[in-house]
């Protein structure tokens, strides 16, 4: 534990989760309850629940959920003890001088330190740019148009010809050399032992979305090879999981996030005020990326360079977007390479009239794709518009996949009848039935019996925290030995704790757990579906089912532990005892 469970019972407190999650999704209350849409899986009705009673929210779609200090570190991308700063910040807790864990401290203060000495790093360049040993970089800088408000807020800055005047100042500012090491900064070889790894670039800081230094992209001035070196990734820099500019992006309230290919064009396009523009990190857009755009958009727009590489680029992003539940589309630049050279050629009028030409994705890959095509071949011709149908498959939902044949044979002079038997003809043989009920997440695969016990076990844990008050009436029945799992053990120990006292805080139990993971696996155990049964006799039988069948789960598995396990037998015999018990017992649900 970072710090004394009352001190984050304090925090959690004071942060109401509907006050605090309202921030961030537009919530609609019904009945007890608050809903919205997910933030953290694309939906279309909402299935994303908070409960002010419990103090949780839970996710039905993707199964998300936590308390409130869950939901920041899912959505900032947080660690606990960066949750509870956050949080405790916000409702004006002083927090105390923290008590971590060895091993927790290390790993925070680790954390803390490569973002420390990263954000010097950026100082240090940003300074740079302003010497006379910089002046050829802030030069280059201005013959690329940029303004000096520009290089201000991007923070850019200059490294210079020496090769370890960053590291000398790093260690001078008391940054020990692994930590130099670990943030990306610096290399080592046995030649020349440790040395700056930016040397006589333009350096461009790179931000997670809390303007927080997490790496590094330094050009070269000219055409020196590599042309942008990036900083490797790192405790802090993972680079499938940020994008450049999306610190701004994320607040610029437009319609639609742009995506381009490079660090300068995101810069030249904020500056000329498209401030949604994003880039992802010299590497390949990735469904990491796609998920953390969803949650601040439905549409984006794909700028990559007109060249072949650009178009290869974009046809690789179409799925991943489609797959967030993204709509994707393209800008045409032509006849300039990519929006900087656009913008500097174009202005910022023209760029919005293309972002609103822009091409539907599906229209942009069936265009790419007639370019195989020699549809003056009659042979050519009818592969085009197989290979077609094949893709209009990809639409699972009847309605817009229609919507989609009967625009594209418009387009492309097909009948829509033949088209539309052509997809299904493909649809038959390919399957995409079983493609259309695949589940998303893949939440739902093949129960096994452990499966089976557990979501008992949930059920039953779901129940008791809905109505605390049965508590008293099952408590001879069943012990938190009953559940066989070690972190199912540990809530309902902690559970049946607080309810023996008459204490009933189950958002305070996620709290004992420091990984998000396991948060959102303690919150499903208080957010199991249960079955909305009309009559109170269903509801008894229900109830009384879900007990017994706790009971003679861990009654089953306990005989199954005979001879293993010495507490089995102890256990097979209260068991048994129970159940002869609970089958004569009527439980009252009031
Ligand atoms: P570009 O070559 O299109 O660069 O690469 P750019 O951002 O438009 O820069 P200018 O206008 O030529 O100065 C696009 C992106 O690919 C990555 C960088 O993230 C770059 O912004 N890249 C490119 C590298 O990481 N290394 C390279 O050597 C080249
Ligand atoms: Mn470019």
């Amino acid at each position: 534990m970072y710090y004394p469970e009352e001190v984050v019972e304090e925090i959690r407190q004071k942060n109401d989760i509907v006050d605090v999650i309202s921030g961030y999704v537009r919530l609609q209350k019904k009945g007890s309850n608050y809903f919205g849409l997910c933030p953290f899986h694309n939906e279309k009705s909402p299935s994303f629940s908070v409960s002010p009673n419990k103090q949780m929210y839970y996710c039905f779609g993707c199964g998300a959920g936590g308390n409130v200090f869950t939901f920041i570190m899912e959505y900032e991308n947080y660690t606990f003890g960066e949750a509870i700063q956050y949080l405790a910040d916000k409702a004006g807790v002083t927090l105390p001088e923290v008590e971590y864990s060895e091993e927790a401290k290390k790993k925070e203060s680790r954390r803390a330190k490569l973002l420390e000495a990263n954000k010097e790093a950026a100082k240090y360049y940003f300074y740079q740019l302003r010497t006379e040993q910089g002046a050829i970089g802030h030069k280059y800088l201005q013959d690329r148009k940029l303004s000096e408000e520009t290089i201000k807020q991007f923070g850019l800055g200059f490294s210079l010809k020496y090769s370890d005047d960053l590291i000398q100042y790093l260690r001078k500012k008391g940054y020990p050399e692994d930590i130099i090491r670990e943030a990306g900064l610096a290399n080592v070889d046995e030649q020349h032992g440790m040395y700056d790894k930016f040397w006589n670039r333009v350096m461009f800081p790179i931000q997670d979305i809390n303007h927080r230094v997490i790496g590094f992209g330094g050009r070269v001035m000219g055409d020196g090879k590599p042309k942008y070196l990036n900083s490797p990734e790192t405790p802090i820099f993972d680079k499938s999981r940020n994008l450049y500019g999306l610190n701004f992006a994320r607040t610029s309230r437009k319609n639609g996030i742009i995506l381009c290919e490079g660090y300068m064009d995101v810069i030249a396009m904020h500056q000329a005020g498209f401030n949604q523009a994003v880039a992802s990190l010299g590497t390949a857009f990735t469904s990491g990326q796609a998920n953390l755009l969803r949650r601040y958009t439905e549409a984006v727009y794909l700028t990559y360079d007109s060249d072949e590489a650009g178009v290869k680029a974009a046809l690789r992003a179409m799925p991943i977007l489609k797959e967030a539940g993204l709509s994707g589309k393209v800008i045409n630049m032509q006849p300039y390479k990519d929006p900087d050279e656009f913008i500097k050629n174009m202005g910022a009028e023209a760029f919005q009239e293309r972002i609103e030409q822009a091409e539907n994705s599906f229209f942009f890959s069936i265009r790419m794709l007639q370019r195989d095509y020699d549809l003056k071949d009659p042979e050519s011709k009818t592969k085009f518009h197989q290979e077609i149908a094949k893709r209009l498959c990809t639409f699972q939902e009847e309605v817009e996949r229609d919507n989609y044949i009967e625009a594209v044979a418009e387009k492309y002079n097909i009948g829509f009848e033949n088209l539309r038997r052509l997809v299904i003809g493909y649809a038959a043989k390919t399957g995409l039935v079983s493609e259309a009920t695949r589940p998303k997440s893949g939440i739902q695969s093949k129960q096994t019996p452990q499966d089976a016990t557990k979501r008992t076990q949930r059920l039953f844990l779901t129940w008791l925290v809905e109505e605390p008050k049965l508590f008293e009436k099952i408590q001879r029945y069943i012990t938190p030995e009953d559940f066989t799992t070690e972190l199912y053990k540990k809530v309902a120990t902690k559970l049946f704790d607080d309810l023996e006292m008459n204490r009933f805080n189950p958002a305070a139990i996620i709290s004992m757990f420091t990984d998000e993971e396991e948060q959102k696996e303690v919150a499903s155990l208080f957010n199991t579906k249960l079955e909305q049964l009309e009559t109170k006799q269903e509801r008894e039988k229900a109830f009384h089912d879900i007990v017994v069948n706790v009971k003679k789960n861990s009654y089953e598995q306990a005989s199954a532990n005979l001879g293993a396990d010495v507490n089995a037998l102890t256990k097979v015999i209260e068991g048994k005892k129970a159940l002869q018990e609970l089958e004569k017992t009527h439980i009252y649900l009031d």
